[in-house]
């Protein structure tokens, strides 16, 4: 079996472990390095025939220029979303295969966690009794049974978190540009337009990609539709979210509680340790003053059972290229849809 080599950006021990497990007698030899890609880091790829990289690794034209240059044909990214690459910058150069699915469960359950955490507040519940104060004064949730959410994106994560929404009694408004009549149906959700959704939704959760149409979808603008006290759950990306207008909705009460496991800015801080260095970003640094905000590093894929399906269906997609020059999970380069039938017969637009 052909040995190839692959350089693993922004490698965690977390990752080490899942992809050290995984990987052993598949052929693909795995070289870690801690930092991010990027142009400053992109040559500590020299030698290899593939790059493993994740959400805040960015390859630009002038990274995939170098990539390229130096050999490498392959980016396996070891995640679902695909907006940190220029896929106009690697057209014709170098293919991009992503995991497209590892657990959306993994995804919807951390997305009810934060909504359930914020709106019956057990992160300060756990703190009080903790300290020996069992006050239940500012704890005041309300029931989810009975309320309208809205989910943006019914793909894989938004059916999920659409099906546990159902499960407490929620009547569920859905928001995406392919509806799904027969989801619809058999899950009791209803698809409504957008401003529909926003004007209706208790809560509104976001599960759709980010793409150049939906950069900031929820801004002022959006915010001043929604009902007064919306809780806003993103799991999906950070630039959905205008992160200035959120704080405006949050001071003036608009939106009542925000659960956010991404961020715009997310790139420098999350996954790292800044508990000594302090935060330079003052947009994330107000945002975490707010009592009703909940945020957690983009952790929301973060099960076992999700990691181990992301390594193996990044070997898997590493191995069936330079074997095979098999791309199942190819991210088309032309049109850039994870989902395009027609980049196998290069007849795509
Ligand atoms: P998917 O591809 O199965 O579904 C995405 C859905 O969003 C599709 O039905 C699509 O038609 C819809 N959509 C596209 N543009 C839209 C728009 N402007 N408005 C509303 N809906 C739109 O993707 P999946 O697996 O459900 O993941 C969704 C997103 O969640 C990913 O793109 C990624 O950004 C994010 N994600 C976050 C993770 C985390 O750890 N926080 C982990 C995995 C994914």
């Amino acid at each position: 079996m052909k040995t190839i080599k692959t350089t693993f950006f922004d490698a965690k021990p977390y990752d080490r472990e899942t992809f050290n497990a995984v990987a052993g007698g598949s052929g693909v030899e795995l070289k870690y390095f801690a930092g991010h890609l990027s142009a400053d880091t992109v040559q500590v790829a020299a030698g290899a025939e593939a790059v493993c990289i994740f959400v805040n690794d960015a390859v630009t034209r002038e990274v995939a220029d170098v990539l390229y240059a130096q050999g490498v044909r392959l980016i396996a990214l070891r995640c679902a979303g695909y907006n940190n690459v220029d896929l106009k910058a690697v057209y014709q150069r170098l293919h991009v295969v992503r995991v497209p699915a590892y657990s959306p469960y993994a995804v919807a359950e951390h997305a009810v966690a934060l909504l359930l955490t914020l709106n019956r507040k057990t992160h300060k519940a756990y703190f009080r009794t903790r300290d020996g104060n069992f006050a239940i004064n500012g704890l005041l949730g309300f029931d989810l049974h009975g309320k309208t959410a809205g989910v943006v994106g019914t793909g894989k994560i938004g059916r999920v978190m659409a099906g546990i929404l159902r499960g407490f009694g929620m009547r569920v408004l859905a928001f995406d540009p392919f509806p799904d009549a027969a989801f619809a149906q058999a899950s009791g959700c209803t698809y409504a337009d957008l401003p529909a959704l926003y004007r209706e939704s208790d809560v509104i959760t976001l599960h759709c990609p980010l793409t150049p149409e939906n950069v900031r979808m929820i801004n002022a603008d959006s915010i001043a539709q929604m009902k007064k006290g919306v809780v806003i759950i993103n799991t999906g990306r950070g630039k959905l979210i205008d992160s200035l207008a959120l704080i405006g909705g949050l001071k003036s009460g608009q939106v009542g509680a925000a659960g956010l496991d991404v961020y715009e800015e997310e790139t420098e801080y999350f996954f790292e340790d800044f508990s000594a260095a302090g935060i330079d970003d003052d947009v994330l640094a107000r945002l975490m003053t707010f009592p009703n905000v909940l945020i957690t590093s983009h952790q929301a894929f973060f099960t076992r059972e999700a990691m181990t399906n992301i390594a193996q269906t990044t070997l898997d997609n590493i191995r069936g290229f330079f074997d095979r020059g098999e791309l199942p999970h190819e991210i088309c380069y032309r049109c850039g849809e994870a989902t395009c039938q027609r980049k196998a017969s290069g007849k795509c637009f």
